[in-house]
């Protein structure tokens, strides 16, 4: 514990966190209270798969934070929608008078094994996570530009950056997304605006049934992911990249899951081979395939990357 860590890494900040009703949105928006921030608690109160609404999710969220003394406002908006994402930076500058991080959070699954997957399951996975991701930073960053500073944290996924089966639509949204944050970290730098992201593993309503796995496996899988692998557990790394200590920190793709905090690395060239002659098709079977065979990445899922247990 270092010594003023009593003082709020957020104090006298305005924070946004979408899809904040529940799950690890939840936890984010009550450990950024609780380190002093004012929080605007977006969520549309939807199920897993991104159907109905329930106002009464956001509400109670801010209800919890305004009960242990600190400030919010609920907003039940989609981020699916531009003009909401404005409402919504609208609100935190109404209420609050500033708007200094937003947490990119909410989301939704439509799995799919891919040569089954719909046009309305692909459009509105990525409509939720990567435009709602552009929408809300969009949205942020002029007020940003104007005040010279913000931070900006995005949920990406191991199923985009690592692999998983039937959630191509998923997948697709999770690394557009680290390829936004990505390119924000560098137009945004001049304007001392930082963006990262994380990408979580965490027991939620989300990951209860992962493709591919039996119900007995599931059933394991489950109960040991409640005990050791909690949403909280998130919250603490969301809230230090959204907080001056992280000023250093931008451009970065970080991983949570229980105790353990992960550092991504981001794709550079693995090998190169130079041909005098130019390449042919025939020259790339003969004379790279053998040189890069050995460096190919494997088709991994997530689980077979991380499998070890998190505690
Ligand atoms: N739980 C994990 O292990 C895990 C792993 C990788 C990534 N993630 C990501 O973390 C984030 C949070 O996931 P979670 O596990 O807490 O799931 P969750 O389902 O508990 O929470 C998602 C929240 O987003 C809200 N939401 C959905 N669509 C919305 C919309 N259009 N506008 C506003 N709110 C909307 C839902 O109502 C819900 O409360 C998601 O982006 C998810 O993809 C989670």
């Amino acid at each position: 514990m270092t010594s003023n860590e009593s003082a709020g890494l957020l104090a006298d900040k305005v924070i946004l966190v979408t899809g904040a009703g529940g799950g690890i949105g939840r936890h984010i928006a009550l450990h950024a209270a609780r380190e002093g921030a004012s929080v605007v608690v977006n969520d549309l109160g939807s199920t897993v798969g991104g159907d109905g609404r329930d106002a009464a999710r956001a509400a109670q969220v801010a209800a919890d934070i305004e009960s242990a003394g600190g400030r919010a406002v609920a907003n039940t908006d989609s981020v699916t929608d531009w003009e909401a994402a404005q409402r919504m930076v609208q609100s935190a500058v109404g209420t609050f008078g500033r708007l200094d991080a937003v947490i990119n959070n909410a989301g939704i699954l439509r799995d799919r094994i891919f040569h089954q997957l719909g046009v309305d399951e692909f459009d509105a996975v990525v409509k939720v996570h990567l435009y709602g991701a552009f929408h809300l930073s969009r949205a942020a960053a002029s007020l940003f530009r104007a005040q010279g500073s913000g931070a900006l944290v995005h949920m990406t996924s191991t199923s985009g950056l690592i692999g998983n089966l039937g959630q191509a639509n998923y997948a697709a949204a999770k690394l557009g997304i680290v390829g936004l944050s990505r390119s924000i970290s560098l137009d945004m730098a001049r304007f001392n605006v930082r963006s990262n992201c994380i990408a979580p593993t965490a027991f939620s309503r989300m990951i209860e049934s992962i493709p591919g796995q039996s119900a007995e496996e599931q059933a394991r899988f489950r109960e040991k992911l409640k005990a050791t692998v909690r949403a909280d557990q998130v919250a603490p790394l969301a809230v230090f990249l959204a907080s001056d200590a992280a000023c250093e920190v931008s451009g970065q793709v970080f991983g949570v899951r229980g105790n353990e905090v992960y550092l991504y690395s981001q794709p550079r060239p693995v090998r190169t081979m130079h041909c005098d002659a130019g390449w042919s098709p025939r020259r790339l079977a003969e004379q790279m395939l053998p040189a890069f065979r050995p460096s190919l990445t494997p088709l991994d899922r997530a689980r077979d990357v991380f499998a070890w247990d998190a505690v």
